[in-house]
């Protein structure tokens, strides 16, 4: 269950057209009121502040402070009408809150972050244990809180009456239905992509998720950190998404620590084990169990250990996170830092890669549930590649952010190479103006036609190579070369997703899909016509109506649809 948390988004990252907060969705943040305004004001524009700097800060430097500013925070359940001043006097009490917000899954929650972290010591010893009539608790202190009003409730009108709403993303059928109402094809994927990325609120809430389970961890491995990987931080993720998560040890002491030449020294005693996959496997099986038993708000846990990569799977349900908790994760983390360049150095890689993955998901040629699939990451991949194909090519391939790697970008982890670039000032890009509208075009039509019975896909290189095995998909893992993937894709998937781009560059070729269609309804047209379900069947009646002049391209399309339209969406 990827359950989906949302908030309202104040501002966007601080960059061009997409800096603009649509006053939207469905989703909901609560902002201080009355006399709190002017100090959100000045949290407001420190955080623009922050956000356009942002842009310039290197993938680590993002990543700690987010990491720091969670472990300032709390998680508080609160009652449903709370008064939101008296909130913050409350809490005030334990010292200045930098930032807090609400959001609503299954009941009100507030996420308080205060500027010192001796704030969260003071709230430690003045927060009781509840008594329980006939259950018992674990008597473990989190940082999960929850606020009860205590003595007679506040009369209705001294009541802020918070509008929590649902958070969700924007459903398909009003996605459609808001991108119709757009006036270009480009504006209608800059709003796609601004509908669907993480809130700024939504982030903070994943660190403190995080956090929160470090402080478990740690009672076993005090200096242990837990960090996010994948979607949560790369860029690309999507309201709802899962939240990726890996338990890092090696910045534990003692490790590579000079032995004296002579006299004496201690070390400690520890246990041995057969492998590295072992200890892997034994940490997060031990941890998995804690976080079930412990963990207040962690249900549903299962231990996935004998997976290529270990992991433990469990649901967050303050936050509606689905988590994937790994260990020894760290070529995910570095693929993870280069998604998130990539999507930093041009804002048109974002807003691609946010349109196709959207796209896919809707014709069922992504899936929640592992499978033959192709995955979110090999489909990133692959538009990474197409955009390093172009003529003038948008990204560099990651050769060349190697070539430009300085001494402290070196990392060579598990003997695979991850050295790139992080200071992005030093990537110089190439001039290309190329519009969304055409490249989102363009993409359909390059993996219409793309040779993947002998070609792999290989972003190091940013050019095909000769396919080393026999897969039907062969998308050469960036850091390590040997390994595609995408083995998991089987025939069918691909078959299918190149039906679908030949059918959706058909599709944005037609005139009446290139503009709006005018009148008083929004009929679909443009983006929000390639993510209808079923185009198959709706072309198969257009051949009938109409034949529109076509390239032999488009009429063995349109054959090719005949046959395969009955192929059940996955
Ligand atoms: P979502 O579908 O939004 O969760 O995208 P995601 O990028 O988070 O994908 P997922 O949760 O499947 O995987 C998390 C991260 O693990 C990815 O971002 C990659 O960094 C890494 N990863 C996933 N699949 C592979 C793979 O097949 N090979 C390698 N090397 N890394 C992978
Ligand atoms: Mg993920």
């Amino acid at each position: 269950m990827a359950a989906s948390f949302g908030v309202c988004r104040l501002h966007m990252r601080g960059r061009g057209s997409l800096v603009k907060c649509f006053q939207k969705i469905d989703l909901c943040l609560h902002r201080n009121v009355g006399t709190d305004v002017v100090a959100a004001q000045s949290e407001i524009s420190r955080k623009e502040e922050t956000e356009e700097k942002e842009g310039s800060k290197s993938f680590y430097t993002v990543q700690e402070e987010r990491r720091e500013q969670a472990e300032r925070s709390v998680l508080i359940s609160c009652p449903h009408k709370i008064n939101e001043k008296k909130f913050l006097k409350y809490l005030s009490a334990h010292g200045n809150i930098s930032k807090y917000f609400f959001y609503e899954s299954y009941g009100t929650y507030a996420v308080v972050e205060f500027a010192n972290q001796g704030s969260i010591a003071s709230i430690h010893e003045r927060t009781s244990i509840p008594s329980v009539n006939h259950e018992c608790l674990v008597p473990f202190k989190s940082r999960l809180l929850t606020l009860r009003s205590l003595g007679p409730t506040d009369p209705p009108n001294r009541q802020s009456g918070l509008q929590c709403q649902p958070q969700t993303t924007i459903s398909i059928n009003d996605l459609i239905k808001r991108l119709s109402r757009e006036e270009t094809i480009n504006q209608q994927i800059t709003f796609l992509t601004e509908a669907y990325q993480l809130t700024e609120e939504n982030i903070r809430l994943r660190f403190l998720v995080c956090s929160l389970l470090k402080d478990i961890a740690a009672s076993y491995f005090p200096e242990c950190t837990i960090r996010p990987f994948g979607s949560s931080v790369n860029g690309f993720g999507k309201l709802g998404c899962d939240l990726d998560m890996f338990l890092d040890l090696d910045g534990i002491s003692g490790r590579n620590m000079k032995m004296p030449k002579a006299g004496l020294a201690l070390e400690y005693q520890m246990k041995h084990v057969n492998s590295e996959r072992a200890v892997t496997q034994s940490i997060l099986s031990v941890i998995g169990k804690c976080v079930d038993r412990f963990g207040p708000g962690c249900v549903g846990m299962q231990e996935i250990l004998n997976a290529r990569c270990p992991l433990v799977r469990f649901a967050h349900q303050p936050s509606g996170f689905q988590c994937d908790l790994t260990a020894n994760n760290r070529v995910a983390m570095k693929s993870s830092e280069l998604l998130y360049l990539y999507g930093q150095l041009d804002q048109r890689v974002r807003c691609l890669v946010f349109s196709v993955r959207c796209w896919a998901r809707t014709h069922g040629i992504t899936s929640s549930i592992p499978g033959a699939w192709i995955t979110n990451f090999s489909l990133t991949v692959m538009v990474l590649f197409f955009l390093q194909r172009r003529s003038t090519p948008i990204i560099p391939t990651l050769d060349h952010l190697r070539d430009l790697a300085g001494p402290v970008d070196k990392s060579v982890i598990e003997g695979k190479d991850c050295t790139f670039v992080s200071d992005f000032s030093k990537i110089r890009l190439q001039n290309n103006t190329e519009t969304l509208e055409h490249l989102l075009q363009d993409f359909f039509e390059f993996y219409s036609t793309f040779a993947f019975s002998r070609a792999s896909i290989d972003i190091r290189k940013g050019k095909e190579q000769n396919k080393p095995e026999v897969t039907p998909l062969h998308i050469q893992n960036p850091f390590e070369p040997t390994l595609n993937v995408s083995k998991n894709v089987n025939a069918t998937q691909l078959e299918r997703f190149v039906t679908m781009c030949q059918e959706s560059s058909w599709l944005l070729q037609q005139t009446e899909n290139s503009r709006p269609r005018g009148g008083n309804t929004a009929a679909p047209w443009g983006l929000a016509t390639i993510l209808l379900p079923s185009q198959a069947a709706v072309l198969k009646s257009r051949k009938n109506r109409k034949r529109v002049p076509a390239s032999e391209r488009i009429k063995s399309l349109l054959d090719s649809l005949k046959t395969k339209n009955q192929q059940p969406q996955g």
